[in-house]
This record gives structure tokens, sequence and C-alpha cells, in this order.
């Protein structure tokens, strides 16, 4: 029986599947020494099951068994902590007492000025030896405090202290990207890596909302208080009874965790749905309309918090359909979730994707839209609206200047949009830390009237004085037991909530607060974790977009590989203007777009010239030659040539990094990881030469090292001896080495590739060979060297990995899989055999020769 039960908790804690993220309470190493600095009783301030306060009593329960082993009684009576000093009224059990300050101060009134000021959802925190005090301004920040404790004893730290925390912002809410129905072009989860929607299925609330439970507790537990479950671009269906009634029972799983729910609309929802002529905002008809929608919304749940709307954008309906401004369509809402307190957070992604013209126009820039449309309004929204703003003025890449728009509202309150999901950021598959990023950008000071107006300071209501504000996540996690689709991915999301709340977090302090959870206090663990994680986001900026021009991928298909030829010559307006001599956006106010002159003059002034802008953003702002010398000394195609080989040779060093964590990690997330490392290391080069390909051709400027267009340890498939293979074009050429890779004839035939080793010497040598893995099919290919097998791998990528797949042999597809250490005799024969399966023809690009130390 023992080691029945034995088994079972070994069991229980080797399942390391990623499901509570850094919520799992593992037991710390001298767990026992600590039981007499921890409290050994609860009392919970509110005994009914299901408010944030009971939660909070279950939270502790279960955390402080996890972590310590302790046991702890809970009760829901004050008098058992006597006069909330400790040892009062003959007890003398230390206690944790958890609830709001207005519950506490109601039975202890003289603690009444010990307890520091407190704004909605914040919490005071005190801890004398096991006697702890956990006080919420509200059940939320009750929760919130527990959390806190909780976040601090399993990092080991049991000492005593007083604090108290505010949050920066009263809105900090997450947006789910959530499709009420799987299928079409985006799938259950627009730009969802991880799976389908925890939410829907087949057009309905899921009948199990387990998964809704759990990611509101994940999320309480990093300050986040909202959640819209539903896609931006939002299906009126949403609305239906049945489907009201289906967000209600989320709303109610949700309550417990103190997250609200709140709801994405569709503007023309009046008349696809309610079958009207019109949906002019103005119209007394479509106002009642909405104002029954409100009513019966909140009917079913009264603590929601509100809305979010994307109008006139990319296709969705909005009030500039009837001539009326977006303020008129954005108060209409407004108006019906006045009496029910809730707000409407409306978007100021607004802008025309179907007739910017690049050739026609040199000032046409999607760039200056939000200021656009959004100026001259300030003064017309009603007071429960909130802009939400994406934070660079086009759309999540991996470099934009902060968008102007924060400084054209000074009376109406913002959110930043930040995305936690990749899109354009290597969609899980790559390891890119984004807290660095939105650190730089909450930093930003735009010098409005010459005085400090940090981004943070703007949206927290704190500069410009207004009571709304804050952050909208875009966050998009799926039924994937890891959420995001990537263990290493929830760095972003805890990095976000604790942002939200404290924008003066360090992303490094952040980032090891969340391995530590995570994975376990272990300093080589931690130290690995945070240098690649501190090194991504750079990497990531070198590798695929450098010196302001953008994520330079393939903004028509998945968003994911490189393509940089998509960004021009459409009205999606994410130009680079490209051409034989020069690249860059002209954004000047002498001769460009005028985008710089949004901001305020002391930046804008910084913005005008390339002699003042920094480097980064040179060509965000400027069209310069290739030629053009940065502050760096560097030329810019010289720098793009550097800076792709910096990169990518940066992401190499991370599956080793990692694999001296083996043994250290449990097996499943330990492998979990070293997979995606060991893809992004391959994808990275891929991008590195498709960049450096795709500028040598156009600018025709040799790189000064020699290395672009030149790789001598490279055979190409194509030149290899073809039975049952052809020679294929790829599109785009720069996807390709030497423009062009293998493909077989038939999709039923093995196919052979062969070539002889002449030119090597006899030794050990890392082979790598280049292929394509299409989501039309899992194709086989092997690997022969003299007569020995050296490998055989399958064509899978699409079912192990979340980004976006595709059908074609391009940026997105291409891939690497490395053999190390393979023993090669001069003169033996290599032989790459294809089989291909369903659409799938077993594509090869070229295999590398490697000796040690050398990747190419
Ligand atoms: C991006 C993204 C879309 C999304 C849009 C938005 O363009 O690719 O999928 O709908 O942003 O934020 O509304």
């Amino acid at each position: 029986m023992r080691s029945l039960l034995l088994l079972a908790a070994v069991g229980l804690a080797a399942a390391e599947d990623g499901l509570s993220a850094w919520l799992r309470y593992a037991r710390i190493s001298g767990a026992n020494g600590f039981h007499s600095k921890l409290p050994s009783a609860i009392v919970t301030l509110n005994a009914t099951e299901g408010s944030p306060v009971y939660t909070a009593g279950q939270e502790l329960s279960q955390g402080i068994d996890g972590i310590f082993g302790k046991k702890l009684t809970l009760g829901t009576s004050l008098a058992r902590r006597g006069n909330g000093k400790g040892k009062g009224n003959g007890n003398d059990t230390p206690t944790a007492t958890v609830g709001t300050v207005h519950a506490y101060v109601d039975s202890n009134p003289s603690a009444a000025s010990a307890i520091p000021e407190l704004v909605d959802d914040g919490f005071y925190l005190s801890v004398s030896r096991g006697e702890v005090l956990i006080l919420g301004q509200n059940e939320r920040g009750a929760l919130y405090g527990a959390f806190h404790y909780l976040q601090l004893l399993a990092q080991g730290n049991c000492s005593d202290f007083n604090l108290a925390s505010n949050p920066n912002a009263p809105i900090r809410w997450v947006n789910q990207w959530d499709n009420m129905q799987d299928g079409g072009t985006h799938g259950s989860v627009e730009r969802g890596y991880g799976g389908d929607s925890i939410f829907f299925w087949d057009g309905a609330v899921r009948p199990d909302l387990t998964r809704a439970g759990q990611y509101a507790r994940l999320l309480s537990s990093i300050g986040i208080n909202a959640v819209v479950v539903n896609n931006v671009n939002a299906d009126p269906k949403t609305l239906t009874p049945a489907n009201m009634d289906g967000l209600k029972r989320i709303a109610d799983v949700f309550r417990p965790y103190g997250v609200q729910l709140a709801v994405a609309l569709n503007f023309a929802s009046p008349q696809t749905l309610g079958g009207m002529s019109t949906f002019d905002p103005l119209e007394q008809s479509v106002v009642a309309w909405w104002q029954g929608i409100a009513d019966e919304l909140y009917k079913r749940i009264p603590d929601m918090a509100g809305y979010l709307v994307k109008a006139n954008s990319e296709g969705q309906p909005g009030p500039m359909t009837y001539n009326r401004t977006l303020a008129d369509g954005a108060n209409m809402f407004a108006h019906t979730l006045k009496p029910h307190g809730g707000v409407i957070l409306f978007r100021a992604f607004v802008y025309n994707s179907q007739t910017l013209n690049q050739t026609l126009d040199w000032k046409a820039d999607r760039a200056n839209a939000a200021v656009h449309y959004f100026d001259g309004l300030d003064d017309e929204f009603a007071d429960n609206v909130v802009i939400q703003v994406k934070y660079g003025p086009i759309d999540f890449q991996v470099r934009e200047p902060v968008s102007p728009l924060f400084t054209h509202l000074v009376k109406t309150g913002a959110t930043i949009e930040l995305q936690v999901t990749q899109e354009y950021l290597g969609q899980q598959a790559h390891l890119v830390y984004l807290a660095p990023m939105w650190k730089e950008i909450l930093d930003f000071d735009f010098r409005v009237d010459d005085k400090r107006s940090t981004t943070a300071d703007i949206v927290s209501g704190r500069r410009f004085p207004r009571k709304l504000g804050g952050y909208a996540g875009v966050v998009n996690v799926g039924t994937n037991t890891t959420w995001l689709g990537s263990h290493l991915a929830m760095s972003n999301l805890y990095a976000y909530g604790k942002m939200a709340w404290a924008p003066s977090s360090s992303p490094e302090t952040l980032l090891r607060e969340w391995a530590t959870l995570t994975f376990s206090a272990d300093k080589k663990v931690l130290d690995v974790l945070t240098t690649m994680s501190l090194q991504s986001w750079p990497a990531y900026e070198s590798y695929t977009g450098n010196l302001g021009i953008q994520t330079l991928t393939d903004i028509l298909l998945g968003h994911y590989g490189p393509n940089p030829a998509s960004q021009d010559g459409n009205p999606w307006g994410q130009w680079t203007r490209a051409d034989g001599f020069s690249i860059g956006m002209d954004r000047t106010v002498w001769n460009g777009t005028g985008f710089a002159g949004q901001y305020p003059p002391a930046i804008a002034a910084q913005y005008e010239s390339p002699d003042t802008t920094p480097d980064d953003l040179l060509l965000w702002f400027h069209h310069v030659p290739y030629t053009h010398r940065l502050h760096s000394g560097k030329t810019v195609i010289q720098h793009f040539y550097d800076a792709h080989y910096a990169g990518a040779a940066t992401a190499q060093t991370f599956p080793a990094l990692w694999r001296t964590l083996q043994g250290r990690i449990d097996a499943e997330r330990y492998e979990h990881v070293l997979t995606r490392l060991v893809y992004q290391a391959g994808h990275s080069l891929v991008w590195r030469d498709s960049i450096n390909n795709f500028y040598h051709a156009k600018s025709g400027i040799a790189d000064e090292q020699g290395r672009v267009g030149n790789h001598p340890y490279r055979i190409e498939a194509e030149a290899m001896k073809l039975d049952g293979y052809r020679t294929y074009a790829v599109s785009p050429f720069e996807a390709a080495s030497g423009k062009t890779c293998i493909v077989t004839v038939s999709n039923s035939t093995k196919a052979t590739a062969t070539t002889v080793l002449d030119d090597i010497k006899t030794g050990k040598y890392d082979v790598a060979v280049n292929y394509y893995d299409m989501a039309l099919g899992n194709s086989t290919w092997e690997l022969f060297i003299g007569d020995g097998l050296v490998g055989k791998w399958k064509g899978d990528i699409e079912y192990n990995l979340g980004r976006a797949p595709s059908p074609y042999v391009d940026g997105q597809t291409a891939a690497r899989i490395t053999f190390p250490g393979v023993k090669i005799k001069k003169g033996s024969v290599l032989k790459i055999v294809g089989t291909p399966d369903g659409l799938e023809p077993a594509p090869v690009d070229y295999v590398s020769i490697l000796p040690e130390g050398i990747v190419d």
C-alpha cells in the first residue's frame, strides 16, 4: 500500500505537462525546516463558496501543503484570530487571515489606522512569525494578496515583512481571439498557436469549462481582472440567447477568481443578427436594439466588465459605414453600458486596408491612420469609453516606435494593446521573451509639453489625470496543456500580468521569478533560462528584420517565415519601399508621409532627421541608400548581413545551453523545450539566408565578409544525381539555397538524390539537411552515408509546433535537421531517400557537411 501511495505521489510530481504553469506549488528543498515560520490555520473573512476570499483560503491551503507539506486548518471565524495581532483570546495558533479591509476593520476597528491606503484591487500583506494578514481593498485584492504570498513562499521566501501593493492601472485585461466556430481562414483561435478554443466549439460555448476555470486561476495569480473571451473579428451569433447563456456559464467559472467577463461585438449585429435594415449608431431603433442586448447580458452576468469593439478596420463594419464618427459609434455602446457600470474598449486599430496605394502616393501611410481618425474626437467620448491602442502604429512588429496616438488622447482614457501570442514574433516556435520590448515601450518618454510623459504614466491615467485606462494583452491560449503551445512562451504571459500591475518591474527579475515557480530554484536552471530569454528578442530582431524595417515575414500568408517582398505592392501598408538602391519608409514631415510630425515637438524633431533617429528605427522613418552609414559606422546593407549572421548565431547557442539542464528538469518538459529550440536554431538560419539573399539580389552589394551567397560546406540537392526527384524553383526564391530545391516526381514513389563526397577529408562531421515540411502530408526522409543509415525522419512538424501551417515550399515550411558527429570517409556516397506522402513531395534544399564548430 505504501509503495502504491508513493508511486501515486511520484506519478503526480512527474506529470509535468505544463497545465499548472507557475502555480505548481512544487515541494521546495528543506520544506520541513520552514514549518515554524508558517501559519497553522487559515481564516477567511467570507464563508461564501465561490467568493474570491473563499478561493484565497482554498489556494493558501493547497499551496502551503504543496510547497511545504504542511496541512492547515481552514476556518471562517474572525474570533479564532483574536485581536488581529496574532495571539489573542488564548488562541496561540499562528493564523493566516484573509479578507477585505472592510470585513477586517468591522471586527477590529482599532486596526484600521495601521492599514495603508489601498486602491481598487490593491492588497496589504503582513507576515510576522507565521502570523499572516492578507487584506484586499476588495475581494479580488485579497485573492491577489494570497497569490503574492504564495509566490514568495514558493521561492523559499518565508521572511517577515509588511507590504502594500496597488495596481498601476484599473484595466488589466486579456483579449482572446477565439472563434465560435472552428475552420475558415483562422481556425479555432485567430493567431492562436496553442490548440483549439477553451471556450467555444461548434458555434456554442463548450459544455465543459474546466479549462476556462483553470485559466481564470492563472490570470488571477498575475493580477488580470477581465477577459474578452471572443475574437475582435466578432461573430454576431455570440449574442444569440443560447450563447448569452453560455457566456453566463463562463462568467460563473471566472467569478471565484475575481476575473470578469467581457465580450467583443460585431458592429453590424443589429442587421446581421437582429434582422434590422440598418446598424447606424445614431438610429434610435439601433440604440434600442443594443440596449436590449446589454440588458440581457447583464441580467445573466451582473458583474460583466464590458465590451471590446473593432470597427471600420480590415473589413469590419463600423460607424463610418454611415458617415458617423468613431465617437458616435463608441458612445452608442457606452450609453447602453452606463446603467450597468460597464466600460467599452474601442480599438484604435482603424485603417483602410483596401485602397492605400504605394506606387501612386509617396505620402500614403497606414501608420498615420490612428491619429488621422481619432484626432479631434478627444472631447467627444463618453466617460466609460477607453481607446485601446496597439503599442505601435502598424501591427505588433518586432520593433515599432510607440504609437503617437497616446499623446493625442488627453481627456479620453487609453489602454495599450500588447500581444502575448507571438503572431509576428515566432508563433511560440521561436523563443522570444517579450518583456524587455514591452519595458522599452512602457518607459518611452513622449515629452508632452516638455514634461516627463512615459507610456506607462499615460495609460495609468497619471500623466493626464483620468479614471480609466491600462492594459490589454492578446493572449490566445488554447486547449494544449502548455496553454500557449510552448512552456517557455508562458514567461510572456506571466510578465504581461506583472507588468500591467507594476510596469516598473524588471524583465529579468520577472523571468527569474517565473522560472523558479515554473521549473525550479536550481541556480543553473535560472541562469540558463535568463541568458536565453534575455538574448531572445534582440536575436529574433536581428535575424528577422532590423533597423525598424519590421518583421520581414510573409504578411499575406501565415505571418511566420521570411518573405520580404510580401510587404510591398499591396494595400496592407506594411511597406519597406525597397528598390535596387534604397530602402525604408520616408515618414518625415519635410519630404515624407508626415508621420514623424504626429509626435510632440521634441520627439518629432528627433525622428525628422536620420542623424538623430536611433539606428534601430532608421528605416521606419527614413528612406536611405543601402550604403547609408549608421551611427555604428556600418552601412545599412552590411548591418543587415552582420545582424542576420549574429542573430542566427545566438539562436545556435540555445539548444546547447538547454542541454546543460538535462536531469535538472523533468524529462517531459525538457524534451518539449529542446525540440523547439533545435527547430528555432535551424529556422533562424532559414531567416538569415532568406533575408540576406533577398537584399543581396536586390542591392547587388557584396557582403564585406564574403558569407552571403557563399556556402562552402553545402551541397545543393539540385546538384546531386537525381532519381525520381526533380528540380523545383522555390517561391519566393530566397527561401531556397541557390533558389531551387528538389521534389519527388510522383506523389507515391520513393526518390533518391546521390552524391559522392570527394571534396572532404575523412573525419567526423555534423551533417545537416535542409528540407521543407509542408502541412500536406508526412513524407519520410532517410539519409545514408556509405552503407550506413545516418537518420530517418518524418515531415510532421505541423503536428508538433502550433505555428501557422503552410501548404507551400517556402520560408514558412523550411526546416533543418542535424546529425552530430557523423564519421565520413573521403569518397563515400551520400544518399537521401525521400518517400512522398499525400501531397508533400519530400522536398530537400541542401545538405551541409560541417566540420566541428561550424554551422552553415
Ligand atoms: C492583425 C492580425 C489579425 C487581427 C488584427 C487585429 O492584423 O493579423 O488577425 O484580426 O491584427 O488586431 O484586429
